[in-house]
C-alpha cells in the first residue's frame, strides 16, 4: 500500500514537473524569425533596423514582458501571432515556414535570440 502512495506520489509530482517546466526556446528560429519577420518591417518603416545589440537583456525581457510595440500603439505579440503569419506568409517565407507553430513557442524564440543577441548578451548581434 505504501509503495502504490508513493508510485502514485512520483507520477503526479512528474506531471507538475512537465507542465511547469517551460519551452525550451529555439533561439535559433527566433533569430530567423525576428530577422525576416520583425527586420523586414522595421527596414522600411520610417525607424529603421533595430539591432538587437542596442538593448540590454534586462531591457529586452521588460520590453516583451510589456508587451507595447511601436510606442504601446500595438503588441510585440501580435506580430508572433499565426493570424499575422498567415496575411504576410504569401510574400514572407519564415512566415510561411513557421504558419503552425504556437504564438508563444515563437515568442520564446524571439525572446531567446534578443537575450543572446543583446548588448551583454553571449553574442551580440545585429539584425541582419
Ligand atoms: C508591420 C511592421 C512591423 C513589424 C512586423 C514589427 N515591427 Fe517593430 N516597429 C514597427 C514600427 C513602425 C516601429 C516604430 C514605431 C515608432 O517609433 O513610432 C517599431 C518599433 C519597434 C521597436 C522600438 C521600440 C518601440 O516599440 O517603439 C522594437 C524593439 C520593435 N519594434 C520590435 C519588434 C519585434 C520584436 C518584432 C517582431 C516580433 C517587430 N517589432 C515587428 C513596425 C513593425
Amino acid at each position: 500500500m505504501k509503495l502504490v502512495k508513493t508510485l502514485a506520489a512520483g507520477a503526479i509530482l512528474s506531471v507538475i514537473a512537465a507542465s511547469a517546466s517551460a519551452y525550451d526556446a529555439d533561439w535559433k528560429r527566433g533569430r530567423v524569425y525576428y530577422r525576416s519577420v520583425c527586420t523586414s518591417c522595421h527596414a522600411v518603416a520610417p525607424i529603421g533596423s533595430i539591432n538587437p545589440s542596442t538593448k540590454t537583456k534586462a531591457e529586452w525581457a521588460a520590453y516583451i514582458k510589456a508587451d507595447k510595440h511601436a510606442k504601446g500603439k500595438d503588441t510585440v505579440k501580435q506580430y508572433v501571432s499565426k493570424a499575422y503569419r498567415a496575411s504576410i506568409k504569401s510574400g514572407n517565407k519564415a512566415a510561411e515556414k513557421f504558419a503552425d507553430t504556437p504564438d508563444q513557442e515563437l515568442l520564446d524564440d524571439v525572446a531567446a535570440f534578443l537575450n543572446k543577441g543583446a548588448k551583454d548578451g553571449d553574442a551580440p548581434a545585429s539584425c541582419s
